[in-house]
């Protein structure tokens, strides 16, 4: 999704903002663009469409210079990816410019009465009604007598956001106030960077980590003014409001892709570490239970519950759904997991001892962030599973835990699923401890949990093979995933993995349901990926592997078991690691990344920013 970075300091902020804008290349994008205030007074604009490389050929070209600037990635929603719509938008005076994340869902509406007005559109987007409304406010006559130039761009921005219905995130420059940064927030994130002499804001925090780790959060319906050594903050009615400054604990090296080929790569081999970091400190054996102190809830509230809600997007949603087999089974406690973008408008059923878990790597999906909010305004308690510390779904919730996987840059989501099931497993635990689940099986599951980094290595050592197996099903047409129980959902994220990097059409499916439709696709040349862990299920799994084999199928079956029947009928047999059967689910995600990994390198696909798609969608 679009990203936003603005500096103002005592150095030129061209190569800064660029910098910035590379830092957010993550989050998808296709096209970019800088505006500066530059020496000489003037607001300068350069854009360009593809990767940011272009818009840097465009800047040698054409310098820009100034010590202050916003600069923008956009990921096209209205209007194509033109260099007319990349912003920064510019109003018709030449003298406010703007940049903005989010969607403004009356721009219609406001562009008609803009037009009216005799105002000139350029860009068919829905950002450009904010630069004409401010520029609007600005330069009324109403607005003439209120003060300096400051004062009246703070309240034409005030006035601006109130318009505007939708998200966004904003970052404003006026030539008039050339030492000025005014940013406004609601439903997209802004957090501001104080710097040494300088001062940044933008959509996301990796995009000045290497300056800053001194970070303040901008909450919804707050605007901020900055300059290079003071900040304000404001909500929409200008009323001061106070903000803490935190600290933020990510290593620069973290968001390095440290000599690996891509950030997926370096993401998936993290997994020993970022799946350890999620249950450190967290087994108490004495106890034998799990810490999970964050969602501050009491013995009593956890016996209460009489339902969860599970809500997430993508493979977030993937991890819930292992979620609920292992809650279900160690803590007895019936739960339901739905698409965030569904839940939101089927008018969910809440009741008092509902608990909805909102799971989130990035702590920023529009469609999570709406189905929490709607559940708390139906008064359930939600608790926020996130990766992303101080996001704003984290925030949000009323408790939560945080999954410490470290920054996710890499697109497909990795070890972030790794470590969210994880922690759905710490959970089970606790509540299951609190609801009657054996000290016994509860301590030996904390035991085997401990082995998984080291499990998680041995599949990394044969990486290799894997790759052996991947690219010789690299242009592949069609591919199936079928697993059975909590395997299903790894075969839905085995096949998530492989069609966003690969652009293979693959589907997950319940093994079982094969013979009810999709089944009729196979041919010599379908691929299914065969999740056949050993399990009181394997030999009704062998049967499924049976009938794709009757039809000329190719199989890959991933499975931790010697069998017979698996390498009689598999083309392919991709071997891991035995575990106990809860933490399967885990190292079987594993091989579905690297294979999908190895099938996209082989087809020289763009591994980390495929095509269409955006790390964090924080539209809906
Ligand atoms: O940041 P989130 O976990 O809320 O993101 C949810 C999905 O957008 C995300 O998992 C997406 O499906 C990934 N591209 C999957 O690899």
């Amino acid at each position: 999704m679009c990203g936003i970075i603005g500096f103002i300091g005592r150095t030129d902020a061209a190569p800064i903002l660029i910098e910035g804008l590379k830092r957010l290349e993550y989050r998808g994008y296709d096209s970019s663009g800088i505006a500066t205030i530059s020496s000489a007074g003037k607001i300068e604009i350069r854009k360009e469409i593809g990767k940011i490389v272009e818009l840097e050929k465009i800047i040698k070209h054409n310098p820009i210079n100034g010590k202050i600037g916003i600069a923008h990635t956009r990921w096209a929603t209205h209007g194509g990816a033109t260099v007319t719509n990349a912003h920064p938008h510019i109003g018709q005076t030449g003298k406010i410019t703007i940049v903005h994340n989010g969607i403004i869902e009356n721009y219609a509406t406001l562009k008609k009465h803009l037009e009216k007005e005799g105002r000139e559109f350029t860009t068919e987007t829905d950002s450009e009604v904010i630069v004409h409304l401010i520029e609007r406010y600005y330069f009324d006559t109403d607005n003439q007598d209120d003060g300096s130039p400051l004062t009246r761009l703070e309240k034409a921005v005030s006035d601006t956001v109130k318009m505007l219905e939708g998200t966004f995130g904003i970052a404003v420059l006026c030539d008039e106030v050339p030492d000025t940064i005014i940013g406004a927030r609601k439903g997209s994130p802004l957090v501001i960077g104080i710097g040494k002499d300088s001062m940044f804001i933008a959509s996301d925090i990796n995009a000045f980590v290497t300056y800053t780790k001194q970070v303040i959060y901008l909450d919804d319906n707050e605007i901020v003014t900055i300059n290079r050594d003071t900040y304000q903050t404001k909500n929409f009615e200008r009323a001061p409001v106070s903000k803490d400054i935190e600290e933020i604990s990510w290593d620069v090296d973290e968001i390095g892709r440290a000599g690996y080929d891509h950030f997926m790569l370096k993401e998936i081999c993290e997994q020993p570490d970022s799946v350890r970091n999620a249950f450190i400190g967290r087994l108490l054996y004495e106890q034998a239970t799990a810490k999970l102190g964050g969602l501050k809830l009491s013995n009593k509230d956890i016996l209460n519950i009489d339902r969860i809600l599970i809500t997430a997007c993508g493979t977030a949603l993937h991890a819930g759904m292992v979620g609920k087999y292992i809650i279900e089974q160690l803590a007895g406690i019936p739960v339901e997991v739905d698409f965030a973008s569904e839940f939101r408008y089927r008018n969910p059923i809440i009741r008092p001892n509902t608990l909805v878990l909102a799971i989130s790597q990035s702590g920023e999906t529009a469609d999570t962030l709406a189905a929490l909010r709607e559940a708390k305004q139906k008064g359930a308690t939600v608790m926020g599973i996130c990766n992303v510390v101080g996001s704003t779904i984290a925030r949000e919730c009323d408790g939560g835990v945080y999954v410490h996987a470290g920054p996710e840059i890499g697109v497909a989501s990795t070890k972030a699923f790794t470590s969210q099931v994880t922690v759905m497993i710490l959970l089970a635990i606790y509540f299951g401890r609190v609801r009657g689940l054996s000290r016994d099986i509860a301590n030996k599951l904390m035991k085997e949990i401990e082995k998984l980094p080291g499990a998680i290595h041995a599949i990394l050592d044969s990486k290799e093979k894997i790759k052996k197996v991947a690219v010789k099903y690299a242009g592949t047409k069609h591919a199936f995933f079928m697993g059975r129980n909590d395997q299903y959902p790894v075969a839905l994220e085995g096949a998530l993995k492989l069609k966003e990097i690969s652009y293979i059409d693959a589907n997950g499916y319940p093994a079982a349901e094969m013979k009810h439709g999709p089944i009729a696709l196979i041919d010599e040349e379908h691929l299914t990926v065969a999740l056949a862990p050993d399990s009181p299920l394997l030999e009704k799994m062998i049967a499924n592997i049976q009938e794709i084999r009757a039809r000329n199928g190719k199989i890959v079956t991933v499975t931790d078991t010697k069998n017979q029947m698996i390498e009689k009928l598999s083309d392919d047999v991709i071997k891991i690691p035995k575990v106990h059967p809860a933490l399967k689910p885990i190292l079987m995600a594993l091989p579905m990344q690297l294979f999908a990994y190895y099938v996209a390198v082989a087809m020289e696909c763009d591994v980390d920013q495929p095509r269409n798609l955006a790390k964090s969608v924080t539209v809906e």
